[in-house]
């Protein structure tokens, strides 16, 4: 059971209720029983068309039947006169699937995932998925390779920027509900389109960040961790998966039987297919795992892999290996049955082109509003000293905005944005101008030419500005090409001379308000001393620019919260929060610092226990860490049992109250330790979260409760399982909540 307001009930199945799962099955079979094992073959192909016209490869395999799904074409012409030649020229007439990233948006941009995250709420997150998958299908795109749902740890990674953060249970919840935005009730509805979730398994744990790097992840590690966001996107219905590139544990993703059939098939029971990453199949041979495309497409359809991503290895080597008897008829059956089955629940074969006529007007009011909402609700406030914000509209005479991504219509739209349409963007400069509606004036200058330009020829025109007036508004940070796939860095500070701008900035006295765009959590220590206040945008896409005007001058209060940690230095990584406590935990009456240390200091122990001696053991900024205008008070928990037998609900609650001036919400989160474990457990597990709206002085219980199955994990033996014993919980604003309780439960 999970909490009582926030989570969707994970677990139901997506079918189109048209359609019985029998009837669709029988279709299923029936075409397959007509098929040629060079049709079925064709199937399991996909290939890249690419915005110079169609290759003639494509249109000639299209015709002959020999090609199951394109990617990247977002012509609606073209793709319909492509679903034409398929349905009319081929000789069984399967329509095709039209695959795209629509990652965080199609023209309207939504901010990107990991920004997403930071709302916390899965009604925000739903919404952007189903407006993008409304404006994709109606360019005649019927996949979308989202929602990406690789747990990240690592802010050195570049798809930390897609991913939704560090914690499981946020990145099941948030992940479902991308499946839910972009698939609909019906795959078969207008503007549904089939989900990808993606990459199977363990992506995220890339060596020191690095894309493609090897991972090696424990297997109580990927089953208690990794996996969790995967089963929950095939709970919710998921049309399909895609393997990473990803060597894991010495067997790449795109060849692990283990993974793919075992788990996924065999013990989730998932019934849509499995798309290789781009050409990971004969990357297996780069791997080392096999000598040449044969044997990795051996390998490949051995593990389950049901369609190849533009690569040529089953298209090639298939048809011989099935006639040699080195992969079964059987298996390439149950790979295009898979395929077939996701096509008849889309409705493809009833209707298979776009009708433009239907076209989604390109970002209209309801897409605008969820953009705006989604970027409200996932920017953060980090630091707030002085109440230096919200700033006051009516006493301001003049704001210098100031930084090179104050007016950046595309930088701000963030990392994989294909279709994202910058023209679309509103900015910060032009948000904070319309609130100011001449009633202050709003001065600006870039400062520097781009987030990583070292030329500080634009720093004496920002910091004249800044001098002339009442407050600077520093927006900074990462450009969008600075986090994504394969644009990993080894240190995440603020790029260029940023960090020197704003110390001049700081240097005119004035209050400074830094706004930062990033892809990623950037360790701030060099500016956060120079700052008053600090609002952390991720790339907050379209709306921007409204989402940040609107909280600096809180016509609405912050109430973001960090869904990855926030290191002090790089050389903390990787940290995070449902961390292991190890059998010597650090603590603050153990530590010294470097600095502390006499020249000549006896090797004794500093503190033998798991530190740095040069940084402090604890994050920036903790995982569900967020500020608001409002303060809040959480005081009085309890626990409904505190002795409950396994098949009791356990409830936990506290009074929180609204301890401020100014009506906000709170994400109040409840956190839980299993003390002892058949294996060692994390501190502190997210068990649940409400998002709560409070005027000032008002007070509300807040309530959860918790079933045995939502203390479960897996053991040695690697099956799930509750085990009686000490629990403790925490309710808070964060990972670091003080509020504690416990509870012992029995057999
Ligand atoms: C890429 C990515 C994957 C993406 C695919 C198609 O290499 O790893 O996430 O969906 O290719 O662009």
């Amino acid at each position: 059971m999970r909490n009582t307001k926030t989570s969707p009930q994970i677990g139901k199945k997506l079918v189109d209720s048209n359609q019985t799962e029998q009837a669709l099955e029988d279709r299923v079979q029936a075409l397959l029983a007509q098929m040629t094992l060079a049709e079925k073959i064709g199937q399991m192909c996909q290939l890249n068309v690419g915005d110079q016209g169609v290759p003639d490869e494509v249109a000639q395999r299209v015709r002959g039947g020999t090609l199951g799904s394109i990617i990247n074409v977002v012509d609606v012409d073209a793709v319909n006169a492509l679903q034409r030649t398929a349905v009319h020229d081929s000789r069984l007439g399967i329509p095709l699937l039209v695959g795209r990233d629509v990652i965080h948006g199609f023209k309207t941009v939504m901010p990107i995932p990991l920004g997403q995250a930071a709302s916390w709420n899965p009604d925000v997150v739903r919404e952007g998925a189903r407006i993008a998958a409304s404006e994709a299908a109606s360019h005649g795109i019927n996949w979308t390779f989202a929602p990406m749902v690789d747990i990240a740890r690592d802010p050195r990674w570049g798809r930390i920027a897609e991913s939704l953060g560090e914690d499981p249970m946020l990145s099941s919840t948030l992940g479902a509900a991308m499946v839910e935005g972009f698939q609909g009730r019906a795959l078969a509805a207008a503007g549904a389109i089939a989900a990808c979730a993606k990459h199977f398994v363990g992506y995220g744990a890339a060596e020191s960040g690095r894309d493609y790097a090897t991972t090696n992840v424990p297997e109580n590690e990927l089953h208690n961790v990794h996996l969790r966001p995967f089963h929950a996107a095939v709970d919710a219905g998921v049309a399909s998966l895609m393997t990473s590139f990803s060597d894991i544990d010495g067997v790449p993703a795109t060849a692990n039987a283990r993974l793919v059939n075992g788990v996924l098939r065999d013990a989730w029971g998932f019934d849509g297919f499995v798309v290789s990453d781009w050409d990971s199949i004969r990357q297996l041979a780069i791997h080392g795992l096999t000598a040449d495309d044969r044997e990795s497409a051996y390998e490949a359809a051995q593990a389950g892999v049901d369609m190849e991503m533009q690569g040529d290895a089953y298209f090639e080597h298939l048809h011989s290996l099935v006639d040699a008897g080195e992969v079964a008829l059987g298996q390439v059956d149950q790979a295009v049955a898979n395929i077939l089955r996701v096509k008849f629940r889309l409705g493809l074969f009833e209707q298979a082109t776009t009708d433009t006529a239907t076209l989604r007007p390109i970002a209209d009011s309801d897409a605008r509003k969820a953009a705006y909402q989604v970027a409200l609700q996932g920017s953060v406030l980090l630091k707030n000293d002085g109440g230096a914000l919200p700033l006051n509209s009516n006493s301001l005479k003049s704001i210098a905005v100031i930084g090179p991504l104050a007016d950046d219509p595309y930088e701000q739209m963030g990392t994989w944005v294909f279709d994202g349409d910058a023209a679309l963007s509103v900015t910060p400069l032009q948000s904070l101008r319309d609130a100011a509606q001449g009633k202050f004036d709003v001065l600006y200058a870039p400062g520097l030419d781009s987030a990583r330009s070292r030329d500080h020829g634009g720093f004496e025109a920002a910091v004249k500005l800044a001098e002339q007036a009442d407050a600077a508004v520093l927006v900074i940070g990462e450009d969008a090409i600075l986090s994504g796939e394969a644009h990993s860095r080894a240190d995440i500070c603020l790029p260029g001379a940023q960090a020197e701008l704003v110390r001049r900035v700081r240097g005119t006295g004035k209050p400074v308000i830094a706004v930062v765009m990033a892809g990623r959590p950037l360790t701030l220590g060099n500016i956060l001393d120079q700052v008053d206040a600090l609002l952390y945008a991720w790339h907050p896409g379209t709306m921007g620019g409204p989402a940040i005007a609107d909280l600096l001058f809180g016509v609405v209060s912050p109430s973001g919260k960090l869904p990855v940690t926030f290191p002090r230095v790089v050389g903390q990584i990787p940290l995070y929060y449902n961390h292991k406590n190890t059998g010597k935990p650090p603590s603050d009456d153990t530590i010294a610092h470097i600095d502390d240390i006499d020249a000549r200091a006896p090797q004794t122990s500093l503190g033998m226990t798991a530190f740095h001696l040069d940084v402090h053991f604890s994050p920036q900024f903790p995982f569900g860490f967020g500020l608001s205008y409002a303060s809040f008070r959480y005081s009085d928990i309890s626990v409904s049992n505190p002795n409950p037998a396994m098949h009791e609900p356990v409830v936990i609650s506290c009074q929180l109250e609204n301890t401020g001036a100014v009506s906000a919400e709170e994400v109040a989160q409840l956190y839980v330790r299993d003390v002892v474990g058949n294996v060692t457990r994390p501190v502190r597990e997210l068990k649940g979260w409400q998002r709560v709206r409070l005027r000032p002085g008002e007070s509300t219980t807040v309530e959860f409760t918790l079933l045995a199955d939502d203390l479960a994990f897996y053991g040695r033996d690697l099956k799930l399982r509750t085990e009686p014993g000490e629990f403790h919980a925490w309710i808070g604003g964060s990972s670091a909540a003080e509020l504690q309780t416990q509870f012992c439960l029995h057999a």
